[in-house]
């Protein structure tokens, strides 16, 4: 006899089902809160460092200053790519999407890592600490290599926020732009069962190695519904191009029912959290760079959303703005949330592995039943 199933009619998406047990992270919607571990997102943002929180995340408690050292050095002693995928990579095509790089280039990264196979543990975090160090050299590799430059090799004094501007530019950030970046990695570090995360469980779930999942997690945050939407909430402030031209616009947007980029989320019935930091970087960045249309046209589109339709800024709408005037292209945004959510993803991986059970749900048959086979000419 098999399982009884419930009808996933009033689930569709999922939304609301409980998936899986976590320690990870919390995110309560309705009051917009965000917690790592126990920790609120907006104590980390304005006491912690990205590295810091990573240790958070894999270990379910902050580090001791020695042992937030010897993971530094773990990262710093993982920031060099294998060459022989930064060989790979200058065999792609020149205008490959970053996003597909980046997956092919970390599956790859599996061939040049015997030992990085196992589900145990320990085999795990090492796989997770080489990922976390690797993932900004791919994304800064890639850029330079497709606009025919050379390879700017890590220098393993910095942290990975800085050590990733300095890669991506071939010069160093100063500390004000390099606190505001790490910031960014801390905010987009985890999110509990979202799209990517769900996906590196499910193939964790198998038994599968950490290269997989994390190829898995890649391919779904590349989606335009998740992770794709920072890159097209710039896109949409370069199309209005003007702050006196967004009501009109938006209004047309909405007739159209277009949606938003940047703007709702399935979880936060209120301001996402992370927004807060958002908003405060872009302003800042627009300061920074005495150009504020960006922020002025993003703080409008805000308003009106909120007045027209309720709805809210998530993190990708300030970040857009934001990573524009650190000068970052535009389809650099998602592998910048990647090289942070690597971070998550590696935890959720190390989690499912601790208390495994394969994730096998099942469906809900609205198809035929009890058809007969008609020959090819009958039909
Ligand atoms: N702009 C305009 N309308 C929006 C909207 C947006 N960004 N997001 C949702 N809506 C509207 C939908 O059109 C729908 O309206 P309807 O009931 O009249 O058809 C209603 O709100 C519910 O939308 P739905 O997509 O079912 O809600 P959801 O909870 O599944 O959506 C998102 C969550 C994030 C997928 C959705 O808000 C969205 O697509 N946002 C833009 C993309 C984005 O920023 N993604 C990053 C998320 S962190």
């Amino acid at each position: 006899m098999s399982t009884p199933k419930e009808s996933s009619a009033a689930t569709a998406g999922l939304r609301g089902v409980v998936a899986a047990q976590s320690s990870i992270g919390d995110v309560n919607g309705d009051e917009g809160i965000l917690i790592y571990q126990g920790y609120n997102i907006h104590d980390l943002a304005e006491n912690s460092t990205f590295e810091e929180t990573v240790f958070l995340l894999w270990n379910g408690r902050l580090p001791k200053s020695g042992e937030l050292e010897d993971l530094r050095k773990q990262f710093q002693a993982n920031y060099e790519a294998p060459k022989e995928v930064l060989e790979f990579m200058k065999h792609f095509p020149k205008d490959a999407d970053p996003m597909d790089v980046l997956r092919t280039a970390v599956s790859a990264l599996d061939f040049y890592d015997k030992d990085g196979h196992g589900t145990d543990r320990e085999t795990a975090l090492k796989t997770a600490i080489k990922l976390t160090g690797q993932l900004p050299a791919l994304v800064a590799a890639w850029e330079r290599i497709r606009n025919s430059k050379d390879v700017v090799a890590p220098d393993d004094s910095l942290s990975i926020a800085e050590n990733f501007l300095y890669m991506l530019r071939g010069e160093k950030p100063d500390a004000d732009e390099a606190r505001m970046f790490d910031v960014c990695l801390i905010l987009h570090a985890d999110h509990e069962l979202n799209a990517s995360t769900f996906t590196t469980r499910v193939i964790s779930g198998t038994l599968a190695d950490v290269y997989g999942a994390v190829t898995g997690g890649i391919a779904a945050l590349a989606g335009p519904l998740h992770g794709g939407a920072n890159t097209n909430v710039m896109k949409t402030l370069l199309e209005i191009d003007s702050p006196d031209k967004v009501e009109a616009w938006l209004d047309k947007a909405l007739e159209e029912k277009r949606k938003i980029m940047g703007i709702g989320h399935a979880v936060y019935k209120t301001e996402d959290p992370r927004a807060t930091w958002l908003r405060k970087f872009s302003k800042q960045m627009g300061e920074r760079t005495g150009t504020m249309k960006w922020y002025e046209m993003s703080e409008k589109i805000e308003k009106l959303m909120l007045e027209k339709k309720g709805m809210y800024p998530n993190v990708d709408f300030y970040s857009a703005s934001t990573y524009y005037l650190m000068g970052i292209p535009l389809d650099l945004y998602t592998p910048i949330f990647a090289i942070s959510r690597i971070s998550g993803w590696t935890g959720h991986i190390l989690e499912q592995y601790s208390n495994n059970k394969l994730i096998r749900p099942r469906a809900e048959y609205i198809g035929e039943r009890d058809l007969k086979y008609a020959a090819i000419d009958q039909r």
